[in-house]
């Protein structure tokens, strides 16, 4: 007889509810000017940012995830106790163990999920919502709150200008179930590239290079990033991908609504922009106020946009990321949300 558990035919697979959380606190260019040697005018015109927020010292990743995640249950009206599996993209967890989506499932009172985190830099919304696919489609579990959440604030150099200016912490939710009515996702064009790693890492603080007074005295435990060539495979990586999802579902820029591009930098945003095509107003910007919250950056925009309108049953969203590993991808899904 065949085994039952390799029966279940395949189901659509959505987003029925999102959320996001960013911390109160503001640090604007002109903050950042008083720490390190720069202006708001060079930040603004090489990234386009704005201001970030930073979190409090009470604040983690896992309280600001636990936060969106409530917003985000809420907006799926869907309580705590029916999420089987709760998901946290971030590279920067509470702790190496035991993992983030623990914490969260203990501050929300998810009694009955089982929790993990992923870690794929700030492709993790999207690697995420892969694996969420997966296990939603397939009947293994009907709820799944995929979260991504950073205090990026923590692995910081605040005193290296080329880094600081850029980044933010926050934290976004989704909750990701089957409708029977529901397109879904459409298509997906994930990569990833191991031997361009060195390129962006924190290489102190694991097995490799565990934490001793040199690497604390060497500020390993911060980002390190050759700016100059991430910028150029960011914006070459994320064009590909996006073409590779279009075509594999057969659709041009002209049949999606909304494009969501992971929250780097202003001239990445419109250099994709410009390979791909499409009108402008498609591309959800809001780095400008919270700058690069990777894991988080894709879900906190993709909930701004539901929750401002820019989102209507039907619309196909095309989502980009890009980040340390390298890790990239494109994932096109049809919006079924009122
Ligand atoms: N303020 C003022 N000057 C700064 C500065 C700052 N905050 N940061 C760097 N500079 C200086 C550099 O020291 C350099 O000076 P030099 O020419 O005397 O050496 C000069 O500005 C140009 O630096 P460069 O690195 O070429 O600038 P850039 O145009 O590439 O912009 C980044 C730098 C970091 C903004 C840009 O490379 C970038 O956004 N890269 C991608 C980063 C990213 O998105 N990472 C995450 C991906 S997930």
């Amino acid at each position: 007889m065949k085994n039952p558990r390799y029966q279940q035919t395949l189901r659509p697979v959505c987003i029925t509810g999102t959320g996001s959380f960013v911390p109160d606190r503001i640090m604007t260019n002109q903050d950042l000017e008083k720490i390190v040697d720069t202006t708001d005018q060079w930040i603004l015109d090489r990234t386009g940012i704005r201001e970030r927020r930073i979190a409090g010292e009470q604040e983690f990743t896992s309280t600001m995830g636990a936060e969106a995640a409530r917003r985000a249950l809420a907006d799926a009206g869907v309580s705590p106790e029916e999420v089987d599996l709760i998901i946290v993209a971030t590279i920067t967890p509470d702790m190496v163990f035991p993992n983030t989506a623990c914490y969260v499932q203990e501050a929300i009172g998810a009694t009955h999920a089982f929790c993990f985190d992923l870690e794929a830099a700030c492709s993790g919304f999207l690697y995420g919502l892969e694996v969420a696919e997966q296990f939603v489609s397939s009947g293994r579990v009907d709820t799944v709150l995929l979260i991504g959440a950073e205090k990026i604030s923590s692995i910081t150099d605040w005193s290296d200008r080329s880094l600081c200016i850029l980044f933010g912490d926050g934290a976004g939710a989704a909750v990701i179930q089957s409708r029977e009515d529901a397109t879904g996702i459409l298509a997906s064009s994930l990569k990833s590239d191991g031997g361009l790693a060195s390129l962006l890492q924190l290489p102190a603080g694991g097995s490799r290079l565990p934490a001793s007074m040199e690497t604390v005295a060497q500020k390993l435990h911060y980002m390190k990033m050759d700016g100059r060539e991430v910028f150029k495979h960011a914006v070459t990586c994320m064009t590909t991908a996006a073409k590779d999802a279009l075509s594999q579902c057969g659709l041009t820029m002209e049949d999606i609504a909304l494009v969501i591009p992971h929250q780097a930098n202003m001239r990445i945003i419109k250099a994709i922009g410009d390979r791909l095509g499409g009108d402008r107003e498609k591309y959800f910007v809001n780095l400008d106020r919270y700058g690069n919250t990777s894991a988080a950056s894709v879900i906190v925009a993709l909930d701004e946009a539901a929750r401002s309108g820019r989102l209507h049953p039907g619309d196909k969203v095309l989502m980009i990321a890009f980040g340390g590993g390298f890790v990239w991808g494109a994932t096109i899904l049809e919006w079924s949300k009122a």
